[in-house]
């Protein structure tokens, strides 16, 4: 009986809301909508993450306008069509909305183009198991008396996209972003291969505990916060091993990376590796090594749009050995952690952000000790 108040309460407050679509499924997908509502898919505008306006504003502007929007607020169509940036409910509650991702039919990477099915209430999702499509059935038990639902009254869900299981539908946005001189301003450098054991989703949207829908209850479901630099990061240092080699005289860490990609390429972004050694009660810190890519033109550094060279790389792709200059003794403890900063200081202070110490901290991914 609840069950069927549920689905017609939801489908009478689902008709009076048509502008805010997200809205719409928060009805039905409660836990999904709060975690999306964190997530830096909803934080990507201009209105929504200082950092992305701050570069905006120091943006070079030109007849072709806010040209960002195509992957940071596909949903605002008049800001695709015009170039003008304007506040507007979109920007601010769903920049890259439930319905843009779920209905990504293809994408074009060379281009960063996402095709849509362009289908009003049938989405796409991945779950092993099940294939084709499914409509909205009532299943009849208990004699008939009561009607379990199967599957969703308010949509149809499609279980057949490729692009679902495999992350593709991730790589429209993300393979790269090139700017005026075609060069990569946020390397990712991923490579989606057949043997993969995890894809984007598994490692970025794991399953966490909660239903996935209120109608048919389930233990888990995808975490749409997306894990990674601004939530869950130390989950994400599962995905990364360490190694310490001892020498004559120093040491060195092997950073192994077991995604699919590189690590800490965004501009101005840094992975920090700190040491920190425990002898006989005292705590050495050694000089922490960064991973960055330093971007420029003509041998100096710019800002990321003026940029058609890399004038530094130090990122951790598949692995990376870092040596440092000191002597480890017996009875040492080294603590290794890794972690990532947002922005620089550098960056921050070029952006005029450098209050936001939110931006600058040091959010660790991965701690761990060696004793000697
Ligand atoms: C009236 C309730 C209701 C509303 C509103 C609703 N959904 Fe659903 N949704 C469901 C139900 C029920 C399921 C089926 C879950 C199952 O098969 O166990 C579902 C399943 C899904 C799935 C597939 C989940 C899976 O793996 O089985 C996706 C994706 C989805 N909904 C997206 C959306 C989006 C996006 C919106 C907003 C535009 C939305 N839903 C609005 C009830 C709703
Ligand atoms: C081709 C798609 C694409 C375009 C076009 C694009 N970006 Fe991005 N941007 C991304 C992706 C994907 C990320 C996330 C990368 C990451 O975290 O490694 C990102 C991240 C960022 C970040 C870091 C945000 C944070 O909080 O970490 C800033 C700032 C940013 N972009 C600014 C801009 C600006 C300004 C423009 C327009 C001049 C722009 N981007 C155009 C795809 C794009
Ligand atoms: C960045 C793209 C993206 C956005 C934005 C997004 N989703 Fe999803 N969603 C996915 C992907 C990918 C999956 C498949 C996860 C999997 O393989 O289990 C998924 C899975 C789901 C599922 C099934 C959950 C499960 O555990 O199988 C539901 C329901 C759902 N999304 C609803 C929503 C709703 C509601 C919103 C908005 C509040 C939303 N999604 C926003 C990409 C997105
Ligand atoms: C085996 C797990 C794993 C897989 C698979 C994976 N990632 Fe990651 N990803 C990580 C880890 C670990 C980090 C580093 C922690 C962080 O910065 O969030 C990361 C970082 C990122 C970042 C931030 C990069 C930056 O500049 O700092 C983006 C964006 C990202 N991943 C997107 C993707 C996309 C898109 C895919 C699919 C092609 C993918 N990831 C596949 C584990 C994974
Ligand atoms: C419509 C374009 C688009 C799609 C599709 C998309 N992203 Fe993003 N993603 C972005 C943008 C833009 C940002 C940067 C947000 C900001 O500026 O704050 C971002 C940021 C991220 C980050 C880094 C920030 C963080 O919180 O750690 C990760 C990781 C990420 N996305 C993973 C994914 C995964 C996994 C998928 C596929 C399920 C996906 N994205 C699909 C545009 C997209």
């Amino acid at each position: 009986m609840r069950k069927i108040f549920l689905i017609v309460s939801a489908i009478l407050i689902v008709n009076s809301l048509e502008a805010n679509e997200g809205k719409v499924c928060q009805k039905c997908h409660p836990i999904i909508y709060s975690e999306y509502y964190e997530s830096s898919h909803r934080k990507a505008s201009a209105e929504n993450n200082p950092i992305h306006k701050a570069m905006w504003d120091k943006h070079p502007k030109d007849e072709k306008g806010y040209t960002c929007a195509k992957c940071h607020s596909p949903n605002d169509l008049e800001v695709l069509k015009s170039g003008k940036l304007v506040k507007n409910e979109i920007q601010t509650e769903e920049p890259i909305s439930c319905i843009y991702c779920h209905t990504i039919k293809d994408v074009q990477e060379e281009t960063n183009t996402n095709i849509s099915s362009n289908k009003k209430r049938e989405f796409y999702t991945a779950e092993k198991g099940k294939h084709g499509k499914a409509k909205y059935e009532t299943k009849k038990s208990w004699f008939g008396l009561v009607k379990e639902p199967e599957s969703s009254p308010y949509h149809k869900i499609d279980y057949s996209n490729e692009n679902f299981y495999n992350g593709n539908i991730c790589m429209g946005c993300h393979s790269h972003v090139n700017n005026e001189h075609s060069f990569d301003i946020s390397l990712l450098d991923a490579v989606i291969g057949k043997e993969d054991k995890n894809s984007c989703v598994t490692c970025h949207m794991p399953q966490v505990l909660g239903t996935k829908v209120t109608i048919n209850e389930t233990k888990t479901h995808a975490y749409h916060g997306i894990a990674g630099i601004y939530h869950k990061s130390t989950s994400m240092g599962e995905h990364i091993d360490f190694n310490l080699t001892k020498t004559n005289g120093s040491f060195s860490v092997m950073v192994t990376n077991k995604s699919n990609h590189a690590l800490f390429g965004q501009a101005l972004r840094q992975g920090v590796l700190k040491i920190t050694i425990s002898r006989e009660g005292k705590n050495i810190e050694l000089e922490p090594f960064i991973f960055e890519r330093v971007v420029g033109k003509d041998g100096k550094v710019t800002m990321p749009w003026d940029a058609d060279k890399s004038l530094k790389d130090t990122l951790v792709y598949a692995k990376k050995v870092v040596p440092f200059n000191y002597t480890i003794k017996k009875g040492d403890e080294v603590k290794v952690e890794l972690g990532v900063q947002i922005i620089s200081k550098d960056g921050a202070n070029k952006l005029g952000l450098k209050d936001s110490k939110e931006f600058t901290k040091f959010r660790l991914l991965k701690a761990e000790k060696f004793n000697f």
